[in-house]
C-alpha cells in the first residue's frame, strides 16, 4: 500500500514534469510545421509557395506581396512587427486582416514558418 502510494506520487510527478516542459519548449515559439499547412492555404497564393512573393495573384498587385527571401525584408521585421502586420493587414496595400480567421497559435506558427525563408547569412 505504501509503495503504490509512492509509486503513483512518482508517476504524477514525472507527468507534471513532462506537461511543464511540452509547455515551455511551445510557448511563444510556433510550429513551423503547422505554419506551412496555413500558409500553403492562406497566404502562397499571393507570397508564393516559396515565399518570394510570386503566387498567382502577384502580377496583379499593387504594391507586389512581399519577398519573404530577402534580406533586406529581414533587416527591418521582428516577430512583433509580422505579427502586427498579419492580425491588421496593411493599409494601402492589398495585404489582408487576417484577424478574425487567425488566432494567436495559429499566427505564431505562421512566424515560424516565415522564418524559415530567412537567408542565412
Ligand atoms: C491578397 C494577397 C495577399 C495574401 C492572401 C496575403 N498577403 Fe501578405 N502581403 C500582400 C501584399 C500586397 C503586401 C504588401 C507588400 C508591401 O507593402 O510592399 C503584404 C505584406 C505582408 C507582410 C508585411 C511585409 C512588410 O514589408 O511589412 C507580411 C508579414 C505578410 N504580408 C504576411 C502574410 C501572411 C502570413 C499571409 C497569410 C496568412 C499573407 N501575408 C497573405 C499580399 C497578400
Amino acid at each position: 500500500m505504501g509503495r503504490t502510494m509512492h509509486i503513483r506520487k512518482v508517476l504524477s510527478l514525472v507527468t507534471t514534469a513532462a506537461f511543464a516542459l511540452s509547455l515551455a519548449s511551445t510557448a511563444g515559439a510556433g510550429d513551423a510545421k503547422k505554419g506551412k499547412i496555413a500558409y500553403t492555404s492562406r497566404c502562397a497564393f499571393c507570397h508564393g509557395p516559396g515565399g518570394k512573393g510570386d503566387g498567382p495573384a502577384a502580377a496583379q498587385l499593387r504594391p507586389p506581396p512581399t519577398n519573404f527571401t530577402t534580406p533586406d525584408f529581414w533587416k527591418n521585421a521582428t516577430s512583433d512587427t509580422i505579427k502586427t502586420v498579419i492580425q491588421n493587414g496593411k493599409q494601402g496595400t492589398p495585404m489582408l486582416s487576417f484577424k478574425a480567421s487567425l488566432n494567436t497559435e495559429q499566427i505564431d506558427d505562421l512566424i515560424a514558418y516565415l522564418q524559415t525563408f530567412k537567408p542565412q547569412q
